[in-house]
């Protein structure tokens, strides 16, 4: 069975079924306001704090799983028939349903009884709105007369309280409704200066804003009571929950097109100029109105509809490879990029399974999601990373979260997630090797966010190594804290009551459970400073981190090598996890993955046995597991990892995540067949294939695909919002196709399956575009360059003189 296609051409995905085995969503906003927006028009809408500013309601967990959203009904005034272009909420049997989604935005729609129907939903740029831009043909024979409804749901903002409230809630809803426009102005008598509006291009018959009058008691978002009648009541919300809905009717000749724009957007006016006349109630609209008079002209939708794409199409174009695998080519130049986008903005917070509520933008998250954004627009990047290092603490520590809006570290979840402040080193070793950028290192940042505590960027990063060394455990190797990367492997938890949370509950004093990930980390993040250091001037600080590494590597090489593999941990007892002794958890992915990456056992060959442990004991055709064997029980010692059943999530899932750094590892060691290899099982493109088992979008990563204990193997879960779309970005461009920023010079070193004759690459770096094209001559992965016609030593292109802003480059690979 399929439910849709790619068309690359026009970077969509075309759902073509309305009945995905779970929605399949799309981000709508890339800056400050922003939706998700499913296949059947499903989702909510929010402005920058999926939490604080939710402008629209959306039930989670709802029966169907997918309910709410941007509806549209049309209804046929000669029958009273009524049904949705979207499918979703009348299900009605849709002809010709398609939802394609694409760079920012979706366009769903389908016919019915030959009235063909769709929506173009987007968010032009530097605008706080969305677009709705219904077109709607009449492919009968006779004239048709239809009533159209819009319908959206207000949010009471803090969605949270929303969601839980209600004795409070029910009685705060308040509207405004003006020239047709519906204003949302719920807690705008008191402490916002912030509305929501809903607006419509025609001429309304009627609208509603009384969620109970318009859908009517004890009835439901699928036949509403307005609908069916086919007239608005001209329902005013107070308290309970306020709605917007438009009511236009429309005449359509046969073969007659008709457009309908709808507008919702977020707006806030100054603290003293709220209301018009002072003294009143009424919202102040002066500075609203001109938005709204602009964006419900056609032509102004066109032109910002046309921008958006114009935007993107720049974006994709600063990475664009050719090779001879479709799925990579769609991933790289299109989807991976996308999602890249998306994670970058949202963190872990709002998809269909992060419900807004619960997360902020986590620290070591934000930091893995630069890697792969920051070639993008580097100045965000720069931005991202003054924010989190301003939220790190003097001692080092990082919170593991901050709230977006207020930029605060969250006190609810605090720190000692040990491998927390090695990830601000990684993140901005990365920009400086993306912008050469190197006065970002001399910008003042505070700690915790205090005024007066500022200090250089750099020596926030000499402070999150120094956090390392400061906390080290019985083997000298890191001690890991409430958990390292794997936020389910709580060393320190001891937890034995229902209901506390495994993140932050810690009952043991932590002084004695060690993480050989974290160790391998620090190697890396060690080696970088020192590499930045070298370049800005601290020679000294420089050896000292070089030696810093190398007395790491050691300690990992002895005290975190089981014989076969690397080690995972040491528990609060001093036992081994992660070992052949253990008769659970015997091997782990992330240690392999990222002690290889930072370099340890590549000159030794346990890099090589390691791999082929992984090979053997984690690799699945659905990709890598995380360990084996999974846990069949909960380990009190073990936290949250051994509380899911096996096969899912962290307990022996393929936690996708994790799967590139082996990849990664497998070109480190020069085993390019064997990387693509594992770079495709998980490839989502490629996956679409076995889509009903896949079951998630067949454009983005998600988190977790079932492990091999677990009854439903290979299925995909928590679409969207997870580091894999950045590290397999990395993976694929910079170790893969091997094109790689350095401090010193773009590196082509590629390492692709043998059996690729070559591939080319467009990339945009520091101002200069490179063409590169690589041929293979033999089966190794040894490199020549061929830089503007002139041979060159080594792999790394230097730096071109001023003025010039094209190489061209010739790669052999023997
Ligand atoms: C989730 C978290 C991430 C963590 C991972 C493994 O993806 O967002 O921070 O590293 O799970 O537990
Ligand atoms: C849960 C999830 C894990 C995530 C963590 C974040 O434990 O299972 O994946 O990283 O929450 O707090």
């Amino acid at each position: 069975m399929t439910y849709g296609h790619f068309d690359d051409k026009k970077c969509e995905y075309v759902i073509t079924r309305p009945d995905t085995p779970v929605p399949w969503i799309n981000y709508l906003g890339c800056e400050a306001y922003f939706g998700i927006i499913s296949n059947t028009a499903g989702g909510y809408s929010f402005y920058r704090d999926a939490r604080l500013r939710r402008l629209t309601r959306y039930r989670y967990n709802n029966v169907p799983f997918d309910l709410g959203g941007r509806y549209i009904y049309l209804r046929d005034n000669a029958d009273g028939s009524l049904w949705s272009p979207s499918w979703q909420p009348t299900r009605h049997e849709a002809e010709d349903y398609s939802c394609r989604h694409g760079m920012g935005y979706s366009i769903i729609g389908s016919t019915y009884r030959r009235i063909k129907a769709e929506t173009l939903y987007f968010v032009p740029l530097g605008e706080n709105l969305e677009i709705w831009r219904l077109k709607i043909t009449n492919l009968r024979r006779k004239t048709v007369r239809l009533s159209v409804f819009s319908c959206i749901e207000f949010c009471l903002w803090d969605a949270q309280d929303d969601a839980t409230n209600f004795q409070r809630n029910f009685s705060t809803g308040e509207i405004e409704v003006e020239h047709g426009v519906i204003y949302h102005k719920t807690e705008y008598r008191e402490r916002r200066n912030h509305f929501a509006y809903f607006a419509c291009s025609e001429k309304l018959a009627g609208y509603d804003t009384q969620r109970e009058a318009f859908v009517g008691a004890y009835r439901s978002w699928e036949r509403p009571a307005a609908v069916e009648k086919g007239k608005s009541f001209n329902s005013h919300a107070h308290g309970w929950a306020p709605i917007g809905s438009h009511h236009v009717r429309l005449t359509l000749q046969p073969g007659e097109t008709r457009e309908i724009t709808f507008l919702l957007g977020y707006h806030e006016n100054p603290h003293d100029r709220k209301f018009v006349p002072p003294g009143s109630q009424t919202i102040n609209k002066e500075s609203v109105r001109p938005t709204i008079a602009r964006y419900l002209q056609s032509a102004e939708v066109n032109n910002a509809f046309e921008t958006l794409g114009q935007y993107w199409h720049r974006l994709l174009s600063l990475f664009q490879a050719i090779t001879p695998d479709k799925h990579t080519n769609r991933m790289v130049n299109i989807w991976n990029a996308y999602q890249c986008m998306a994670t970058f903005n949202m963190s872990r917070s709002a998809s269909f399974y992060e419900s807004g509520i619960g997360r902020g933008l986590g620290f070591r998250d934000s930091n893995q999601d630069l890697l792969g954004f920051v070639h993008m627009i580097p100045e965000r990047a720069r931005e991202r990373i003054l924010d989190l290092a301003a939220t790190q603490l003097d001692t080092g520590g990082a919170y593991h979260q901050y709230q977006p809006l207020t930029k605060r570290g969250n006190n609810d979840i605090g720190g000692n997630f040990n491998d927390d402040p090695l990830w601000l080193i990684l993140g901005v070793a990365a920009y400086l090797k993306e912008t050469g950028d190197w006065g970002i290192l001399d910008e003042p940042v505070p700690y915790d966010n205090l005024a007066g505590s500022e200090h250089p960027l750099y020596e926030h990063l000499e402070r999150s190594l120094q956090y390392t060394l400061d906390r080290l455990g019985p083997h000298a190797l890191p001690l890991i804290g409430r958990a390292d990367w794997n936020d389910c492997l709580n060393l320190n938890c001891f937890s034995d009551t229902p209901g506390q949370s495994f993140q932050t509950t810690t009952n043991k004093e932590g002084k004695v459970a060690e993480s050989v990930f974290i160790g391998g980390m620090f190697v890396l993040a060690a080696t970088e400073l020192a590499a930045i250091a070298t370049r800005h001037g601290r020679r000294e600080s420089a050896r000292k981190y070089t030696a810093a590494a190398a007395t790491m590597r050691a300690t990992v090489s002895t005290h975190g090598w089981d014989g076969e593999w690397f080690l995972r941990a040491y528990d609060d007892y001093g036992r081994k996890i992660g070992s052949k002794e253990c008769t659970e958890g015997k091997i782990f992915i992330e240690p392999q993955g990222f002690c290889i990456l930072s370099g340890i056992g590549l000159d030794d060959g346990r890099a090589e046995t390691a791999l082929d442990s992984v090979q053997r004991m984690l690799a699945t055709p659905h990709g890598i597991m995380l360990q084996q064997p999974a846990y069949s029980q909960y380990y009190l010692h073990l936290g949250e990892i051994s509380s899911y059943p096996p096969g899912y999530k962290e307990n022996a899932g393929i936690f996708c995540h994790n799967n590139p750094w082996v990849i990664i590892a497998e070109t480190l060691v020069g085993n390019g067949d064997r990387a693509f290899d594992y770079y495709l099982r998980i490839n989502p493109s490629a996956r679409s294939k076995i889509i009903e088992r896949h079951r998630c979008e067949p454009y983005v990563y998600a988190q977790m695909i079932a492990g091999k204990d677990a009854p439903t193997h290979g299925e995909a879960k928590n679409s969207w919002l997870t580091g894999t779309a950045a590290w397999n970005y990395v993976a694929i461009t910079q170790w893969i196709l091997g094109i790689r920023p350095t401090y010193d010079g773009l590196m082509v070193a590629p390492v692709v399956p043998t059996a690729w004759k070559g591939f080319n690459v467009t990339r945009m770096w520091q101002g200069v575009q490179y063409e590169i094209s690589v041929a293979r001559r033999g089966k190794g992965n040894t490199v020549r360059l061929v830089v503007d016609g002139r041979q060159i030593e080594g792999n790394v292109i230097p730096k071109p003189a001023a003025g010039i802003h094209r190489v061209s480059v010739k790669a052999t690979l023997e």
